[in-house]
């Protein structure tokens, strides 16, 4: 296995509690959108530690939209792992021979780039909202131990400068017809079935807020500015930012971020939660610098940083001029705080590309 995910990985299982880990043992685990970026590094995270964490089985589900990636039939051979074609907002559940069994829930499956997002808008729209509202349905009555639903941190829309960074109880400016709506508004109704079927049901539903994950997993195509970046310095090209560079962002690295999603996942209650890094606070061109410098030590990158008008016309439409999450409630409740700073991050990231290319493993 390539040594820096491997690396990531024992990060990100050090960062369970004993009582967390013993919640895994005979789990079942339902995962929709297993292929994306996350599925990346769960599904490489359960394959790794699943028969030592004792959990029973894994049925992952993706409907491919993206693409079949090749590490995911290797995944997908090992005896407690069932990887299917199953569209969430279409395919019906009950038609699963082992979902009825499954007690933990990890719904995913959702377009999260906003390249792809805007080229297949209903399609996003549909696996947050039917995808959610079919898994519900299925699940209320069969008495599970945790669902948890991807919502994002975009659900916040553009915040003023008093609500950053931005806590759980803020509202949200978020358009309800522009080219981000797809996303933002289907994440917001999605959250508040969530919150009705706990009320209603009991159920253990607990919703994550992600704040720009980034890393091992990450695609080089997915359009999404930290890839744009590892890409450019990965073909030794000159860093192409398709904004003026001001706009603010945290960026979570994965081994950090999964360490909060499977907290929240154990957690076992209704809560949600902003799953993220508090600091620091960067802009888009600090954050090119940093894959600049990097760039040089792991890749003897020789490109510089240039601005260039995107070609997409909405790239730039509704896109949040700061995002930073307080996230004080994970720690409090969750215990969970990330510890890995943006330039060790992407450092790690170039330098699993920079492993992958040499076991020829690029995707
Ligand atoms: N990565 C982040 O920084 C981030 C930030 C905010 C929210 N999220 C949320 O986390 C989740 C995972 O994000 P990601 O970065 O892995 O996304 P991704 O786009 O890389 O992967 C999503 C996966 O879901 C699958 N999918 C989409 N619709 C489906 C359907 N109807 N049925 C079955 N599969 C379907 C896609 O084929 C893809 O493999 C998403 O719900 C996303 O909205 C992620």
């Amino acid at each position: 296995m390539n040594k820096i995910l491997n690396e990531d990985l024992l990060y990100t299982l050090s960062g369970l509690t004993t009582e967390e880990k013993n919640k895994l043992q005979g789990a079942q685990i339902l995962i929709t959108g297993c292929a994306g970026f996350l599925g990346y590094y769960i599904m490489h995270f359960l394959a790794r530690f699943g028969n030592e964490l004792g959990v029973k089985r894994v049925v992952a589900l993706d409907n491919f939209k993206l693409g079949s990636p090749k590490w995911l039939k290797q995944i997908g051979n090992l005896d407690f792992v069932d990887v299917q074609t199953f569209d969430v907002a279409s395919d019906d559940i009950a038609s699963l021979p082992d979902a009825d069994q499954c007690n933990y829930i990890i719904h995913m499956a959702s377009i999260a780039s906003p390249h792809f997002y805007r080229k297949y808008p209903i399609e996003t729209l549909d696996a947050n909202i039917w995808g959610l509202r079919s898994l519900l349905d299925f699940y209320k009555d069969k008495g599970i131990k945790g669902f948890l639903f991807y919502s994002s941190s975009e659900i916040y829309g553009d915040p003023d400068a008093e609500s950053i960074p931005t806590d759980e109880e803020y509202r949200g400016f978020v358009s309800a017809t522009g080219p981000r709506a797809c996303y933002d508004e289907s994440k917001r109704f999605g959250e508040t079935m969530c919150m009705l079927f706990a009320n209603q049901y009991n159920m253990p539903i607990t919703v994550v807020r992600p704040f720009n994950n980034y890393g091992p997993g990450m695609k080089l195509s997915d359009q999404r500015v930290p890839a744009d970046f590892a890409k450019n310095i990965y073909e030794n090209s000159d860093i192409i930012m398709l904004s003026d560079g001001t706009p603010t962002r945290t960026f979570c690295y994965i081994a950090d971020a999964v360490v909060g999603y499977l907290k929240a996942l154990l957690y076992g209650k209704y809560d949600y939660f902003n799953i993220g890094i508090s600091k620091p606070e960067i802009s888009i061109r600090e954050l090119a610098k940093i894959y600049v410098e990097k760039g040089r030590d792991v890749f003897g990158y020789a490109g510089s940083c240039k601005i260039k008008a995107a070609e997409e016309k909405e790239y730039l439409t509704h896109n949040p001029q700061r995002r930073c999450p307080n996230t004080q409630k994970a720690k409090s409740v969750l215990g969970y705080e990330a510890q890995i700073n943006v330039a060790m991050g992407v450092e790690r990231f170039l330098k699993y590309l920079k492993e992958s290319a040499r076991d020829e493993v690029i995707w």
